[in-house]
């Protein structure tokens, strides 16, 4: 199914305070609620809207990635999350992603031919991390280093220009394994390890990491495949804080590096990305299973800022979709790597279990996300937690720059700019220093 522009369906009428009456078009997407186009309404009658968290507002058109909380649907483009987990790779999606189509054999081998082609980064990026402390957090230089591009990539800044958006697109994509890999080696003290043309997308990801110039590595296929799927279900969203950062940022024309940069640093935050390593620092607080109805107290407890993390979303009321796959992707791992007593897991399935029977947990539909299984695949394949958000940023890159390029491809594409409910002081004579 193709994009179908959005229709007006009908009128919504608003009553204001002063009896005065206001027509609304009510918009028609291709699926999902209609929505009340209300961009002529400050002009028109003086008022504004107010939508703290946007959890009401629609904050533009886009036809990538379609979710359905209720329901616990999402799609890419129209194809369900669970049947590209499960037949697709990430480059695919990605491709998916940025053009709308699936690609033919000959569309999928150029693309591939040109990520492969860009993944080294420019040597002197290796400064950047040099200057860097070994105790930093990756996220923290992942930050810097995708902001850094702008300085060294100077033919593909130029957002007006076609070929040079879609030169930046496929450099993000292709080069955040290599800086991703980089930070970590940085903070073992390892030496950088480049990447190889001969590897899948995931395969090279996963040599980059964890190979060592001293010694024979080998890529555990079926790791590799648990990897390709972890950045496939993380590989878009629709409009969450990081995507709304990149598109806001954007939105000014900034250039794409410099908006992914801006997107990173959002998707840090423990209530959005970062959220799948504080489920392991949460598994690990907890410790035993007979301390998990203290900790199920906590969340429940209104005066304690204690949540359960890795429980509930914003959209999804339901089971979250990517959750399921993940859930039984680190099944699959656990087994290949022979981890049958796994504490952590066997902790977090009771956890799960509790949870979901708890009338706090099921009347709010606090169902696990998708970060609730991440972190302990993660982990078991040997990324310490502090890499996780990282893996995450790299996977949602793709979606950030094909959400980005749909922005600037808008032809009425302008500069985002809220407004607010001002509730500050209203106006007063300033008092010299020595008479407040
Ligand atoms: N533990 C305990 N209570 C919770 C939790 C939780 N994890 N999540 C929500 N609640 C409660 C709230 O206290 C609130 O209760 P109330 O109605 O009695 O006041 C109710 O459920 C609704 O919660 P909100 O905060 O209004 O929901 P919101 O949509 O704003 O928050 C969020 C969504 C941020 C994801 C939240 O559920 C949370 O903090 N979860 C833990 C962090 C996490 O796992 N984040 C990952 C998100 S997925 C991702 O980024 C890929």
């Amino acid at each position: 199914m193709n994009n179908v522009s959005k229709i007006e369906a009908q009128k919504a009428v608003l009553t204001l305070p002063n009896g005065q009456t206001h027509e609304l078009p009510v918009l028609q997407g291709s699926t999902g609620p209609d929505v009340l186009d209300i961009r002529k309404l400050y002009a028109e009658t003086g008022y504004f809207t107010y939508d703290p968290g946007y959890t009401s507002t629609a904050s533009c058109e886009s036809g990538l990635t379609f979710i359905d909380g209720e329901q616990g649907v999402l799609s890419h483009r129209g194809y369900a999350i669970e049947e590209l987990a499960e037949k697709s790779t990430y480059l695919e999606v990605c491709y998916l992603l940025l053009y709308g189509e699936l690609p033919t054999q000959a569309q999928f081998d150029e693309f591939d031919g040109h990520i492969t082609n860009h993944s080294l980064v420019h040597e002197q990026l290796l400064y950047f991390y040099r200057g860097f402390r070994r105790d930093a957090h990756p996220m923290s230089i992942m930050v810097g280093v995708v902001g850094a591009l702008s300085a060294f990539y100077h033919d593909s800044l130029d957002i007006d220009d076609p070929v040079q958006r879609r030169l930046a697109a496929y450099r993000l994509i292709a080069k955040l394994p290599t800086l991703a890999a980089m930070a970590y080696k940085y903070s073992l003290g390892h030496p950088f390890v480049y990447p190889k043309n001969e590897m899948s997308y995931a395969e090279n990801f996963l040599n980059m990491t964890f190979s060592l110039p001293t010694e024979p590595y080998e890529v555990n296929p079926v790791l590799a495949r648990a990897m390709d799927r972890i950045l496939i279900l993380h590989a878009d969203h629709e409009q969450n804080a990081s995507t709304s950062t990149v598109r806001l940022a954007g939105s000014s024309r900034a250039n794409p590096f410099a908006c992914v940069a801006s997107g990173i640093a959002s998707l840090w935050g423990p209530a959005h990305g970062g959220a799948n390593e504080a489920v392991l620092t949460m598994l690990n607080q907890i410790g035993t299973a007979d301390r998990i109805p203290e900790f199920i107290a906590r969340a429940k407890d209104k005066d304690d800022p204690f949540r359960l993390m890795g429980f509930g979303h914003r959209v999804y009321k339901n089971y979250d979709p990517r959750a399921q796959v993940m859930r039984e992707t680190c099944h699959e791992v656990l087994e290949e790597l022979g981890i049958t007593q796994e504490p952590l897991l066997d902790l977090a399935m009771q956890l799960e279990r509790i949870a979901l029977e708890d009338p706090y947990f099921v009347d709010r539909k606090l169902f696990p996300n998708v970060d609730f299984y991440s972190g302990i695949i993660l982990k078991a394949m040997g990324f310490p937690t502090s890499m996780f958000t990282v893996l995450f940023a790299m996977s949602r890159t793709a979606g950030w720059i094909a959400q980005w390029k749909e922005m600037i491809q808008e032809p009425t594409q302008k500069i985002g700019r809220p407004r607010q409910l001002y509730i500050g002081p209203t106006e007063r004579s300033y008092v010299p220093m020595d008479k407040r």
